[in-house]
């Protein structure tokens, strides 16, 4: 985020403060809980979302150097993603030509040259098939016609993005419509892979998203864990197309506030934290310790179970003190996941139970609920369905 738009987010956080308000929707919203239960909608969602739309990988240190690659899974299409001998990012779906086994195990490494364990036919990762194991008994395969297949795919200022289908490639404008600017001033391929781990649960894959979208349950869920870090029914929110952006402040905003009177000087990645929704499925967070990018999916098909994969990139500002200190990513890794499946899960757990029982047909989301009333029209637009109105 440029200079100007931080000093210019720590004013309204200050100013928030000073009259005990809040960014405002401008009106509550209804949405209709069977989002969480509805299996025609999760088909819908599979489709449109999770196939057919640019998704949010990670940043681009998960590829750190030439010939790099990364196997995932997580989207339901095996991906293989790589950066090839001259540096540029691609991806294949991870699949065998001759009879369709997985190529890579799930995984991250240096390599340019992939070897089926089925057949060991071997791909470059220009994505050309270069060798048939025992041609002279398997038969006549020109290689230049079985071709890894490609996904489109696109490195956009330290982000990496695939759509799981072949198709057009992917548009910068229409992915990241207008947060351009921001990512390019966060530099986040500064930011080295740190570690990464999943969290399944019993509930919905969008009330996964929920969970960061408002803080006002800080004070309230959380009152003996984040409350006492994070400062409670306070954000900012800017809509960018489908995403959005929300700014949190931590309780070290109050020592400012009390020490430093001119905001320009606040450092503002010490007391706040940027949150950036990237449609459809990917929370992605500016902190004090680095970049905590959350992709969240639908697991097994089931509107009831959802799979959350939390990778953390280190800030290299913290990286020696943290060794200094002999903390471990590991450690950090766990922490940060703790008050989530512990406090939000638990309750998110509930409400899809509730949703299941139908005893009632909506829900409200408030006007300081601004971010969840977006990721529910976010979707409702990237679906084609109407747009549930601000009343
Ligand atoms: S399926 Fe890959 S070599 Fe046979
Ligand atoms: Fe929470």
């Amino acid at each position: 985020m440029e200079k100007s738009k931080r000093v210019d987010t720590l004013n309204a956080l200050n100013a928030h403060l000073d009259k005990g308000t809040t960014a405002d929707a401008g009106g509550i919203m209804r949405a209709p809980m069977s989002d969480f239960t509805c299996p025609r909608l999760l088909a819908q969602e599979q489709d449109v979302f999770f196939r057919n739309t640019p998704l949010c990988m990670g940043l681009s240190s998960e590829l750190p150097e030439p010939n790099t690659y990364w196997s995932d899974d997580a989207t339901g299409t095996p991906v293989l993603m790589v950066r090839d001998g001259d540096g540029c990012f691609r991806a294949y779906a991870n699949v065998c030509r001759h009879r369709g086994s997985r190529i890579v195990a799930a995984g991250r490494g240096a390599k340019a040259r992939f070897t089926c364990p089925f057949h060991a036919w071997t791909y470059g990762n220009d994505g050309r098939l270069l060798a048939v194991n025992k041609s002279r008994h398997f038969g006549e395969v020109p290689c230049g016609e079985w071709p890894l297949i490609a996904l489109p795919a696109a490195e956009m200022h330290g982000t990496l993005w695939v759509r799981p289908t072949p198709g057009d490639p992917i548009d910068e404008d229409e992915c990241l419509a207008g947060l351009q600017d921001e990512l390019i001033h966060w530099r986040l391929s500064d930011y080295p892979f740190a570690g990464r781990q999943a969290l399944d649960a019993r509930m919905n894959w969008k009330l996964g998203l929920d969970t960061f979208g408002e803080l006002y349950h800080i004070n309230t869920l959380h009152a003996q864990t984040a409350a006492k870090e994070v400062v409670g029914d306070l954000q900012t929110f800017d809509g960018f197309g489908k995403n959005l952006r929300m700014v949190a402040a931590n309780q070290k905003l109050n020592l400012m506030r009390m020490l430093m009177p001119s905001v320009e000087r606040w450092p503002y990645t010490q007391i706040t934290s940027t949150l950036y929704f990237l449609y459809p499925n990917v929370i992605l967070v500016v902190g004090g310790a680095g970049v905590d990018l959350f992709r969240i999916f639908p697991l097994e098909d089931s509107t009831a179970k959802s799979r959350t994969i939390h990778a953390w990139y280190v800030d290299p500002k913290i990286q020696k003190h943290m060794a200094d200190n002999a903390m471990s990513y590991e450690d950090r890794l766990g922490m940060s996941m703790e008050v989530v499946e512990n406090e939000d899960y638990a309750v998110a757990q509930e409400i899809q139970i509730n949703a299941e029982r139908g005893i009632q047909s909506e829900i409200v989301l408030g006007r300081n609920e601004a971010a969840l009333q977006h990721f529910r029209n976010a979707h409702r637009m990237g679906l084609g369905h109407d747009v549930l109105p601000v009343e």
